[in-house]
């Protein structure tokens, strides 16, 4: 999840450097910088690179900025745009992101990975759609019920871009890449099978094509239950799990298919203290005897106070089984 933002001072300095959070992503020294900032302050085992889920529609053309203190905003893309766009030399234009991947890893620790990304085609979609972030994505969701055929044509887009994006993180030396599916669970169980899992599923076999050794990790945010037939249906190696989803399920249901990532709620890390020690005492103890990944069940959040992050970072070190 996200590791990097507003809640660290170094962030906020080298993102005070640049006008734009745009500007930061496609910067390659910069952004390298910024990705190796909390592992360098907090020894985490593993990077995630600096970039957004957004600049996947930025290569297609698609005119994103993001607004202080608002989130993203772009024209939003109607049935002619859709038609209209075009994947081919979309991946070139986010060769700087390559050229991240490539600092960071030449400067991260031989035992250190590097996680690269890339948001799942529903996901950046309801963006698309609506131009900007929604709380119900219901702009995407009624376009999609309205007119399939074109809303396929998009996803078919982006899972064309993002399965090359990924495949390029990982000639560029990531040692494994996530597919964020943020807005997964406002689908309903048809939908969720075609605009979630059916594109996901195909990134990964692209993925794993073109890279027989590439490990992917999947993200259904708010998948719930439907997070085995996910599991099972995408072919994904790790799936990370938001902090609703019951860790007994995770350990019984889960666990035993694919290596499991979470699931702490971010607002425990806010608040600190005997909270955060019981919740994260719980989640080892319920996941720690598996294949697991200890991390937040979503990004961290801007207020995160930094001491508590040190602190998490020492009870999961001093933690056995
Ligand atoms: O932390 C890291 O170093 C990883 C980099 C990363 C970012 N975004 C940087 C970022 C990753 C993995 C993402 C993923 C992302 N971006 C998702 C999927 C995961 C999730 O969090 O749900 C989504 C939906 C986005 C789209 C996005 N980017 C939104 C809606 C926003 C605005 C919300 C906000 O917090 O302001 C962003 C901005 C963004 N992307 C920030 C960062 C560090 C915050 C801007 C800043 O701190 O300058």
């Amino acid at each position: 999840m996200r590791q990097a933002g507003r809640y660290l001072p170094e962030y906020r300095s080298v993102r005070a450097e640049v006008p734009t959070f745009l500007d930061l992503c496609f910067d390659p020294v910069r952004a390298a910088d910024v990705t190796l900032q909390p592992i360098e302050r907090f020894g985490f085992d593993a990077a995630i690179l600096f970039a957004d889920i957004l600049v996947v529609p930025h290569a297609l053309g698609c005119v994103v900025a993001f607004v202080e203190g608002e989130g993203p905003r772009f024209d939003p893309i109607d049935a002619g745009g859709i038609a209209r766009l075009n994947a081919s030399g979309a991946v070139e234009r986010l060769a700087p992101i390559m050229e991240t991947v490539a600092r960071v890893r030449a400067s991260l620790d031989a035992g250190k990975s590097l996680i690269g990304f890339c948001g799942a085609p529903w996901t950046v979609a309801t963006y698309m759609i609506a131009g900007r972030g929604t709380v119900d994505q219901a702009p995407a969701r009624l376009f999609a019920a309205e007119d399939p055929e074109t809303f396929a044509r998009l996803i078919d887009v982006l899972v064309d871009v993002s399965a090359d994006y990924l495949v390029a993180q990982l000639r560029a030396g990531a040692d494994a890449v996530q597919v964020f599916d943020t807005w997964a669970g406002v689908l309903g169980e048809d939908d969720f099978e075609h605009w979630a899992i059916a594109p996901t599923a195909e990134i990964v076999r692209r993925v794993k094509a073109a890279v027989p050794a590439a490990r992917v990790i999947g993200f259904p945010k708010g998948a719930g239950l439907r997070l085995e037939r996910y599991v099972e249906a995408t072919g994904v190696d790790g799936v990370s799990i938001d902090w609703t989803v019951p860790l007994a399920f995770a350990r019984d249901r889960l666990q035993p298919r694919v290596a499991v990532q979470g699931n702490l709620d971010p607002m425990k890390l806010v608040v600190g203290g005997d909270a955060l020690d019981r919740a994260v005492d719980h989640i080892l103890a319920s996941l720690g005897g598996g294949r697991f990944v200890f991390n937040l069940g979503h990004g961290i959040l801007p207020q995160t106070p930094v001491a508590n992050v040190a602190r998490l970072v020492e009870r999961v070190r001093a933690w056995r089984s």
